[in-house]
């Protein structure tokens, strides 16, 4: 099980939106992260609102470019890939799918068009094959009686049916990476067992490598063998997913998970932790972004941020008072 291959190296990620027009006046919604996603494996970030977790989804899809830092796939940069003309590669070995599989799929076209089409555009089928390898795709996928179901269009479909459809668009194209931006959060409670338990065959069975972006910290436990917790675009906590969130070290993952009232019904609002003021980040901005809601900061807290400290084997945090 060890020495799995790394597939995503991300190191000092950053990124800084501007606020209104200026270009001066920045925020920085996501600093300083670094990470590495290995073949198999299931990296879950979890945060609130606004943490910055599809930010970091959307910089690894390039549908935004980060400010600075490296992000390096099967050991090669990205700048690589898109400098020789590897964009449309890279994209196929790293998909993502969406929180809102309605919103993803194109009501016009049936299934069929939507799960052919990538086949088609990344050359993994032939006009002569695409049907069979649709069908293979819908059955794997849970989707049977597959012919019906590639008749139907996205709104004959249940929300768990269409998140289905979007997992076997993504797979259609034999991807390494799976970004997966909250994909059971919009989906019926009943429903959202079945989805993650689809995600957790891919990964097992198939080798997929998944980034899981949730507030929902039993599934994070449930599905990902290793979370990240991030507060105000930073990293405060990493590591297996038992250790962080059984025994969490950085007072911002405690308020976190003491906040989850039930291990299993814990949802978007259980997540929130409502006291104190949640600080806008700029480039300029220094120390803990926890400082100003942490129980226990000191002056050290407010100015600066600590280096990562191994709390247990496998298992990081950043904070002054570890
Ligand atoms: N295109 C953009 N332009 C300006 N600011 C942005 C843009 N995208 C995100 N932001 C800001 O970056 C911060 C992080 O946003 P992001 O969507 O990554 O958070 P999140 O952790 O995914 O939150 P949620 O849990 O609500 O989905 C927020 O303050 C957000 O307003
Ligand atoms: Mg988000």
């Amino acid at each position: 099980m060890e020495n799995k291959e790394t597939l995503l190296e991300i190191k000092n990620l950053v990124m800084d939106f501007r606020i209104g027009h200026s270009k001066s006046n920045l925020m920085r919604a996501v600093n300083d992260v670094s990470f590495e996603l290995k073949k198999g494996e299931a990296l879950a970030i979890v945060g609130e609102s606004g943490s910055g977790k599809s930010t970091g989804a959307r910089i690894l899809t390039r549908i935004y470019e980060h400010s600075a830092g490296s992000i390096t796939f099967k050991g090669k940069s990205l700048a690589d890939y898109v400098s020789e003309n590897g964009e449309l590669e890279y994209a196929r070995q790293v998909q993502m799918i969406f929180q809102d599989p309605f919103g993803s799929l194109n009501p016009v076209h049936s299934i069929h068009h939507h799960i052919a089409r990538p086949l088609l555009i990344h050359k993994r089928a032939s006009k002569q094959n695409v049907t069979e390898k649709v069908y293979e795709l819908l059955e794997l996928v849970g989707l049977s009686p597959v012919v019906e179901t590639a008749q139907k269009f996205p709104h004959e479909l249940s929300g768990g049916q269409r998140q289905r459809v979007a997992i076997a668009r993504a797979i259609a194209v034999d991807p390494e990476v799976i970004l997966a931006d909250e994909p059971i959060s919009m989906l019926d409670v009943s429903v959202r067992l079945g989805i993650l338990n689809l995600m957790a065959d891919l990964k097992d069975k198939h080798g997929i490598a998944f980034m899981y972006i949730t507030h929902d910290i039993a599934t994070a436990r449930y599905f990902a063998e290793k979370t990240a917790v991030m507060y105000v675009g930073h990293m405060v906590e990493w590591g297996e997913s038992d250790s962080v969130t059984q025994t969490p070290q950085h007072p911002y993952s405690k308020l976190l998970l003491s906040a989850v009232p039930e291990v299993g019904r814990a949802g978007r609002r259980d997540l929130s932790v409502r006291k104190g003021e949640i600080p806008l980040w700029k480039p300029s901005s220094v120390g803990c972004p926890f400082a100003s809601r942490c129980p226990i900061a000191t002056e050290a807290c407010i100015q600066s941020m600590p280096e990562a400290t191994e709390v247990k084997p496998g298992h990081y945090a950043r904070c002054h008072h570890l």
